[in-house]
């Protein structure tokens, strides 16, 4: 079925908030209130979490100095150092520690799937958030690069050990209204009963064109394998290799 009949037959605000959604960067000067971010992750917090560990905290960033220190971190972006408001959404093993402590037990020989836990339980109220946030007109975007230096981020926000900022979000009463980047066909990303190898990349050769003429219609600077190019770009040099090293000192093993 196509596109349209499909999204005219399965229609809901949510399906229209997601179908329009967008990385947003700029905001007007329009106040964020508390009041507001509140409402927002009160409903965030009802993602569903990991044998109920909630193991997630989000630092409301609004001081100017601290949004300049972060938007260091996060490599000058300038969104980050305007935003009304930046949200830290943190993965946060502190309550777990302290109900193992309390029954004599410790979280010193933690392993991977308790960091990969607590990461997935926080990256979904980050995603929650950001929907919620959108169905009342808020708008921004995620920021992964705080995880350029976990312990700087760790130090600006306060987090101790047991803590550390998985991503940020930028929000805001949009300022712009960008258009929509293509995605990739879902014929490669969704296969049925079993994994398709040959469908999982035959799509790419078509997303390069699109999104190349996606980003010369917006004016931005691409190559004709434009996502090809880009991915290689991004992943040919070891990405933040002293991540595994912060995280350790962070109180999380990803060995
Ligand atoms: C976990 C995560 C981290 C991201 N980090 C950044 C970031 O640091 N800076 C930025 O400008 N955009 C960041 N983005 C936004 C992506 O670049 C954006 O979602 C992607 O290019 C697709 O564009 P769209 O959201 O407008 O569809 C991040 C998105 C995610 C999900």
């Amino acid at each position: 079925m196509p596109d349209d009949s499909l999204s005219q037959t399965y229609s809901s605000e949510t399906m229209r908030l997601l179908h329009n959604r967008v990385s947003v960067r700029k905001y007007t000067d329009q106040p964020v209130t508390n009041e507001a971010i509140e409402a927002v992750l009160r409903a965030a917090f009802r993602a569903p979490t990991s044998s109920n560990i909630q193991a997630y905290t989000v630092v409301v960033v609004r001081n100017p100095e601290t949004l300049a220190k972060l938007a260091v971190v996060t490599g000058n972006q300038r969104h980050v150092a305007v935003a009304p408001v930046f949200l830290a959404f943190c993965a946060d093993m502190t309550r777990i520690e302290h109900a193992m402590k309390k029954r004599g037990h410790s979280l010193d020989d933690n392993n991977l799937e308790v960091g990969l836990v607590s990461s997935v339980d926080a990256a979904l109220v980050g995603m929650a958030a950001s929907l919620a946030a959108e169905s009342i007109g808020l708008q921004g975007l995620m920021i992964g690069a705080v995880r350029n230096n976990v312990l700087a981020t760790a130090e600006i926000l306060g987090l101790p050990k047991r803590v550390y900022c998985l991503f940020g979000m930028c929000l805001g009463w949009p300022a712009e209204h960008p258009t929509q980047k293509p995605r990739i066909d879902i014929g490669a990303t969704v296969h049925y009963e079993r994994y398709d190898q040959a469908a999982a990349v035959a799509a790419l050769d078509a997303y390069d064109a699109a999104l190349a003429a996606h980003y010369e219609a917006t004016g931005r600077p691409t190559t004709p394998d434009s996502w090809t190019h880009d991915m290689d770009k991004k992943f040919h040099a070891r990405l933040r290799d002293k991540l595994r090293e912060q995280l350790s000192t962070q109180g999380f093993d990803f060995r």
